[in-house]
């Protein structure tokens, strides 16, 4: 990729790039929680969106899409939304403007941007197009932005100009990512920690529903609301409490009476869900795979009955995996509503699980699946061009 995209610099701008490469993410366990101020546990992973980037003394930012095979050229001094056919130049434009509202300036330059992750899949392509945009401005204009700083304002960015009210996880793994490690993030005041992912005879896979349900982003912004109308509630009572954070299950149940049954429920997973990331962590250190893999399970029983972001794909995959003796954890991951289920699979009865998973998600629903099996790798980072 590095090498095309290069070439493709050359012949269109003539110029000298730099490189960015940007990776996805998985989350291992941790699922709903960031919006909710707790604790998620993610990584970068070797699927990546690759930039190449220079100054170009127009007054035009030219992006050119190399998956899309699109051009588009938009003057510095108007940044507008797009619509339609270009509307994935919203992620760019919006940590553009970010950048801006930050009292930077952005000079013109040409940029062109191609990877493998897929679209869809919930792996946050999003968040490596914006902090990968967001690592490759502060260098080439030397802004003497922090990785935090990144994070913010990409997920700013998501935020406000796209229009997607996402949590800080994705952003955060992308850009603080490091090989062969975890990261408990406690999103309540960004502090973190690493943990060494050893896997020993276990591989992780992916497995792609190839569907993305509609209902995703308004049931997103509903769980969100539900979660904030349950805090909204219990503060009447306690007027400390600032997110489902603050409040354990001993308070939750002791206001059972005064919360709507589905609030309830909601605010149980998230709680419940805070308490699995510990619980992982405590397991990794231990090097416990089996407890990690018994936890995201549970994970996705939640997720399913509780929480209600799964869909019947999603719920399929899993109980599949459940199913076979080389699977000890398997669950969906990130939003919901489709996208893929991550899966811990005992690395000799891999070739064999995805045949046979394969053929029966084939029988159940027409798609043929596609299988990742993955790697964690360093966060966003600039790359000496002779790799
Ligand atoms: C999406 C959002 C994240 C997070 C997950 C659910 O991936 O972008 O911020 O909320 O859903 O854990």
């Amino acid at each position: 990729m590095i090498k095309t995209l290069l070439q493709e610099f050359h012949t269109q701008f003539d110029q000298e790039p730099l490189i960015v490469r940007s990776p996805a993410r998985i989350n291992i366990i941790g699922e709903h929680t960031d919006y909710n101020l707790g604790f998620v546990l993610p990584a970068a992973i070797d699927m990546e969106i690759v930039f190449a980037i220079a100054p170009n003394q127009t007054n035009h930012y030219r992006f050119f899409a190399h998956n899309l095979d699109r051009y588009l050229e938009i003057p510095t001094h108007s940044i507008m939304r797009q619509v339609g056919t270009s509307a994935w130049a919203n992620y760019l434009l919006g940590v553009i403007q970010q950048i801006q509202l930050l009292g930077y300036q952005v000079p013109a330059f040409d940029c062109i941007f191609g990877g493998d992750i897929p679209k869809g899949a919930g792996l946050s392509s999003s968040a490596a197009l914006e902090c990968g945009l967001a690592l490759a401005i502060n260098q080439t204009f030397g802004l003497g932005l922090d990785k935090l700083q990144i994070v913010k304002l990409s997920q700013k960015a998501e935020n406000e100009f796209v229009g997607v009210k996402c949590g800080i996880m994705d952003q955060f793994a992308n850009t603080f990512g490091r090989a062969n490690q975890v990261i408990r993030l406690d999103c309540r005041n960004l502090s973190y920690q690493y943990f060494p992912l050893e896997l020993s005879d276990y591989q992780l896979v992916l497995l792609d529903t190839g569907v993305h349900h509609s209902l995703a982003s308004s049931e997103y912004n509903t769980r969100r609301q539900q979660c904030e109308e349950g805090v909204h509630i219990i503060k009447k009572y306690l007027p400390d409490i600032q997110s489902l954070r603050d409040i354990d299950n001993v308070i939750l149940d002791a206001y059972k009476d005064h919360l709507p049954s589905i609030i309830w429920q909601r605010c149980n997973f998230i709680i419940k869900e805070n308490q699995r990331v510990i619980d992982v962590c405590k397991a990794l250190e231990m090097k416990d795979i089996h407890t990690v893999g018994k936890k995201m399970f549970e994970a996705h029983h939640g997720l399913q009955y509780d929480y209600e972001v799964s869909c019947p794909e999603l719920d399929f995959l899993v109980s599949f995996a459940a199913n076979d003796a080389s699977v000890i954890g398997a669950r969906m991951m990130g939003g919901g509503f489709g996208g893929c289920t991550i899966n811990l699979i005992k690395k000799e009865g891999v070739e064999s699980f995805v045949q046979k998973i394969k053929e029966a998600y084939f029988s159940y629903t027409s798609i043929s699946l596609q299988t990742y099996i993955v790697k964690i790798v360093d966060g966003t980072q600039v790359i000496n061009h002779e790799l």
